[in-house]
């Protein structure tokens, strides 16, 4: 994790949010290489769950809804940590977390024994909308996207007028105030979700939830996480939700430990008819066909955004031994990334700065390519130092211009380009005029 850390630091990944005040404990800001993997990363969730389904459609819901969802959901009664604190050294912990001695809890701060009974901790972060911080004006952060689509599911059934079975999918940020944000991005307080609310008859919840956990392991296999690499958890009878029939827990091994990443969850007709309860309004569909009204049950396949980006850059991170052109050995650390998700597609170098030919032709290639892709021009230093830069934020394919592609050496082969690839560092010489379909139908 450290390397890893570390790497991401260096090269515009990750940065801790508010670093030069001292951090914040949970919180994450991502930077220019970061922002292009999680945009990646969801673009491709969205155009594989929403674009290329006929059975599905999006929303964005706000982040902060009226506190009686909250109520309904089941969130401000249950969603909470049970929590003990340390009368010696006043620390918080969770009770469930404490280490023991002699069959004893302590403090792992301060090594005390005088501690609290474990009392409930809200893990919602609360707010107030409108001009006076009292109990009417009180209002959560979300503390997952989810419960917007039940909320909209009348609206949303009206409006695109779908037939069950359909999904409603969403990303969007979720606040938890975890007690003890951990391992990186892995546990934050402030994180991103993909949901989908997949809305279906009572009868074909079960095997639905079968078919989302393959589409999920499908998805992962697309962008780079193999299937070998997930564990998937059947979560067994008295340990699910109470309102869940199946609950799948897809977890990848990070180097901090097997961890879950996503959860698909055959949730019943729990929300639905706990918001339908609560305000008063209808929530059913009625079947055209059949002539029959119901509420629909409901199967939730979960992911975090910022899991995932976690498990994609420690599922790319290599290092090999490479030896440079003098004959010396060097350590070469590469993100291996999907080409799709990769935060620079290609990188576009003139082999010598120096050469205003050179440096003009390879301009023209970046900016013919820009509109189309992610790339980044680069003249600083020796194009070896050049591909380790781009090997580390792991941009599949580089593109030098060199002396053939201006005609010095001929006619023979003007106009084209030397193509690297990441992987096997392998080169080959392709037309300037093939470039862009070459890399389109590798990133797609
Ligand atoms: N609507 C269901 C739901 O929110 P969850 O298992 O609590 O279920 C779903 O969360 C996913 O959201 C998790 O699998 C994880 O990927 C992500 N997630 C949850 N809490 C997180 C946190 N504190 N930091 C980062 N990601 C988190």
């Amino acid at each position: 994790m450290e390397k890893i850390v570390s790497l991401c630091k260096r090269r515009g990944f990750i940065f801790q949010s508010s670093e030069i005040y001292g951090g914040l404990n949970g919180f994450w800001d991502y930077g220019p290489m970061g922002v292009e993997l999680k945009r990646n990363l969801k673009d491709f969730w969205w155009r594989r769950n929403v674009h290329e389904r006929e059975d599905m459609v999006g929303m964005d819901g706000s982040i902060i809804m009226n506190r009686a969802v909250w109520k309904a959901s089941g969130h401000e009664e249950t969603f909470s940590d049970p929590m003990v604190d340390c009368r010696t050294c006043k620390a918080r912990h969770r009770a469930d977390q404490l280490p023991q001695k002699d069959g004893t809890p302590y403090c792992p701060a301060c090594g005390g024994r005088d501690l609290t009974e474990p009392r409930a901790f809200n893990l919602m972060l609360k707010s107030y909308a409108g001009p006076l911080e009292n109990d009417d004006n009180l209002v959560y952060l979300r503390p997952e996207t989810a419960q917007a689509m039940f909320v909209q599911f009348k609206n949303i059934l009206e409006t695109s007028r779908k037939k069950l079975p359909f999904g409603i999918a969403q990303i969007g940020k979720a606040f938890r105030n975890e007690i003890n944000p951990r391992n990186y991005i892995f546990r934050s307080r402030e994180f991103e979700q993909m949901e989908i609310e997949y809305f279906c008859r009572p009868e074909d919840g079960l095997a639905l939830t079968d078919y989302w956990l393959e589409e999920r392991l499908k998805f992962y296999e697309d962008i780079g996480i193999p299937r070998a690499k997930i564990k998937i958890h059947d979560i067994p009878d008295g340990e699910r939700a109470f309102y869940s029939k199946k609950t799948y827990d897809l977890e990848y091994e990070f180097p901090f430990g097997m961890s879950e990443l996503e959860g698909v969850a055959y949730r019943t007709d729990y929300d639905l008819s706990a918001h339908m309860k609560h305000s008063g309004k209808p929530l059913e569909y009625f079947d055209d066909e059949k002539k029959e009204k119901f509420v629909p049950h409901v199967v939730e396949p979960s992911a975090g955004v910022d899991r995932t980006a976690l498990a994609l850059i420690c599922e790319a991170f290599d290092e090999e031994e490479v030896t440079d052109e003098k004959g010396n050995k060097e350590v070469r650390t590469i993100l291996r990334f999907h080409p799709r998700i990769a935060p620079v597609k290609c990188g576009i170098f003139p082999l010598l700065k120096n050469k205003p030919a050179l440096v003009e032709k390879a301009k023209a290639v970046a900016a013919s390519l820009r509109p189309h892709m992610m790339v980044f021009y680069d003249e600083a230093g020796a194009i070896g130092r050049r591909y380790r830069r781009q090997d580390e934020i792991g941009t599949p394919f580089c593109v030098t211009v060199d002396f053939d592609t201006i005609g010095e050496n001929g006619p023979e082969k003007v106009d084209t380009v030397t193509l690297r690839h990441r992987d096997s560092m392998q080169q080959e010489r392709i037309p300037i005029a093939g470039l862009r379909a070459r890399l389109e139908a590798a990133i797609f």
